[in-house]
């Protein structure tokens, strides 16, 4: 008889219950191994998607898996991934909550709208805001008609007049960098009124130094957002996976956001007197949270607020600043860069274009004698080319491809054909996959406005139906983008002024196809593109 001692059948025992845990229920009894794997290890091993995560690949093998497995794929032990619309309406319309993911966009040690963990914080904060970006009022706000005007007819259009009558104008210049600082520009003026926003347009050498601020902290979130608690255990080691001049460069960002903060302050606070009559200089993002906090303050410690934002109502003023100028940029100057790119190739199309804005009435044409002014949103709205290949960029070039990660409620959720998911498994889905669904976009790859447009299109009324239901470039349901209004107003505003007075040509688009990752746009982070005035009118 085999006679075997405590020590060697308690590890035995040992051995057992962890290979139970860690391989055989989550492979085997978890009702989440019944969902399809993206990766032989994912029930066992978040390895793969993290290492996919880290080397940039997460998009496009998220998308291949869906391919390859249907609508719902498990990526992690604890992670799932959704590309159809069912699965879009049950986690994000269904008001899935976030998760400390989105706790590295906190600002100043405090949280914004964006970063809020918790629907009923994130509620109040956006109720704060919401009225002021709806779209209502975004088309009917004297303040940014005004600013929009400043920015495109006394910044934008005048420095591409200048180059394009200049001798160096066939090299071209970056677009990326001019569509970074007019879209900068426009949100900066809208939160804090003209004269306290940004004029990166007009300023060069400082755009560059602030773009490049926030584009070298890009590559160093991965450890603190997906492996915070290792980042933070090793800290306790002084090993820091984030590199401090990463630190510095968010130090310097915030710093640049507080002191446009004290100056609207100051500004606000003046007495009726010194407040100067043009509705440009209306600081209306800035005055409609000082109001929400007023409010909220009303109801004292009952407020979910009462130990963040009323606490600290400057720094989380400023939090909300920095993440709304962050958020509104970069993603409407990659848009602009896509969409500009798809332009410059077809010359034919830039004059269909072109025929169309100059219906509007004023048109945006600079040799137009009538005092220069900007188109109503409702004349911009109602232009077919236009708005299509808008869509069009935003689908194929979404700014934001990458995941959109949310957490399962408990105790339990379905999704699809899949019950009893437990509660606290991060599940997500990302515009990358959701656009590129062949039956919905013949072609996906294929950048064709004519999918936007009417009738001609060939699209069955039900096609339709399905093309806009699967539009998530804004994402969907209560955390969706709040700016999505200004977004398309402003973008439409820069391209009719842009393509009503000039062609654009490509000079340099190497490196143009488009990162993988969360927030995505050019690897080589930029474009060249050269200007011709248009000469004779259509
Ligand atoms: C083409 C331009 C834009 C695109 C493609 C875009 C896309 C998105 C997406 C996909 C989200 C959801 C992200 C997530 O849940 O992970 C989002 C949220 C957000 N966006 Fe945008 N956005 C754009 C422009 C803007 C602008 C101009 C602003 C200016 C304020 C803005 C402010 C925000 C904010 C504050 C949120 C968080 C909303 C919330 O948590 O309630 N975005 N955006
Ligand atoms: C454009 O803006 C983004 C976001 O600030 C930045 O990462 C990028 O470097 C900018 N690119 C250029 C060419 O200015
Ligand atoms: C802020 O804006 C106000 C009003 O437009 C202006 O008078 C003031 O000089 C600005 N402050 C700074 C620091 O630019
Ligand atoms: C703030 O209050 C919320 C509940 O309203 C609580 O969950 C959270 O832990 C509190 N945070 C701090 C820092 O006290």
């Amino acid at each position: 008889m085999l006679s075997l001692s405590i020590p060697v059948l308690a590890s035995i025992a040992i051995s057992i219950a962890i290979i139970y845990k860690f391989i055989f229920y989550p492979t085997f009894t978890s009702p989440l191994s019944k969902i399809p794997n993206a990766h032989w290890s994912s029930s066992i091993s978040p390895f793969w998607i993290l290492w996919s995560r880290y080397n940039c690949q997460e998009n496009r093998r998220v998308h291949a898996a869906h391919l390859k497995h249907g609508s719902v794929v498990r990526l992690a032990p604890n992670e799932l991934s959704v590309n159809d619309v069912g699965g879009l309406r049950t986690v994000y319309a269904g008001g899935f909550e976030k998760g400390q993911w989105y706790s590295i966009f906190d600002n100043y040690g405090v949280p914004c709208m964006f970063s809020s963990w918790h629907s009923r914080t994130h509620s109040a904060r956006k109720r704060m805001i919401s009225n002021i970006y709806s779209k209502s009022n975004i088309h009917s706000s004297t303040a940014l008609a005004e600013q929009a005007k400043v920015i495109l007819y006394g910044r934008l259009l005048p420095i591409i007049s200048s180059i394009s009558d200049s001798a160096r104008s066939a090299d071209g210049i970056d677009v990326h960098d001019v569509w970074n600082a007019t879209t900068m520009d426009f949100i900066t003026a809208y939160q804090f009124g003209l004269k306290n926003g940004s004029n990166f347009l007009n300023n060069e050498p400082y755009r560059r130094h602030w773009f490049g601020l926030y584009h070298s902290r890009k590559t160093y979130t991965f450890f603190s957002q997906e492996l915070p608690r290792l980042s933070r255990f090793l800290k306790h080691f002084y090993i820091n996976l984030t590199p401090t001049w990463v630190d510095d460069a968010n130090r310097e960002l915030e710093a640049w956001t507080k002191d446009r903060c004290d100056a609207t302050s100051v500004y606000v606070n003046a007495g009726a007197a010194a407040k100067d009559s043009d509705p440009a200089n209306e600081p209306v993002v800035f005055g409609s949270l000082l109001s929400g906090i007023e409010k909220e303050e009303k109801k004292g410690s009952e407020s979910v607020l009462s130990n963040t934002t009323l606490r600290y109502p400057e720094a989380s003023i400023a939090s909300e600043m920095i993440d709304h100028l962050a958020a509104g940029h970069e993603t409407s100057g990659i848009t602009m860069t896509y969409l500009s790119w798809h332009l410059s190739q077809d010359i034919a199309l830039q004059d269909t274009l072109r025929k169309e804005l100059l219906t509007l009435s004023p048109n945006m044409l600079l040799s137009s004698s009538s005092e220069k002014n900007i188109p109503s949103s409702k004349d911009l709205d109602a232009l077919p080319v236009l708005h299509a290949v808008l869509m069009e960029t935003l689908r194929l070039r979404a700014a934001i491809p990458g995941g959109q990660p949310r957490m399962t409620p408990y105790p339990s959720c379905s999704l699809g054909p899949f019950t009893d998911i437990p509660g606290g498994v991060r599940v997500g889905a990302q515009a990358h996959s959701v656009h590129r669904n062949a039956e919905v976009y013949p072609e996906p790859e294929k950048w064709d406005y004519m999918r936007w447009m009417g009738a001609e299109n060939g699209y069955s009324e039900e096609q339709k139906r399905e093309r806009d239901r699967h539009f998530w470039a804004f994402s969907s349901g209560g955390r969706m983008c709040v700016g999505s209004n200004f977004a398309m107003f402003e973008l439409k505003l820069i391209v009719g002024a842009v393509y009503s007075n000039f062609r654009t040509y490509i000079v340099d688009d190497e490196g143009i196809e488009q990162t993988d990752g969360y927030t995505c746009g050019p690897a080589s982070n930029k474009l060249f593109l050269s200007f011709e005035r248009v000469v004779e009118q259509p």
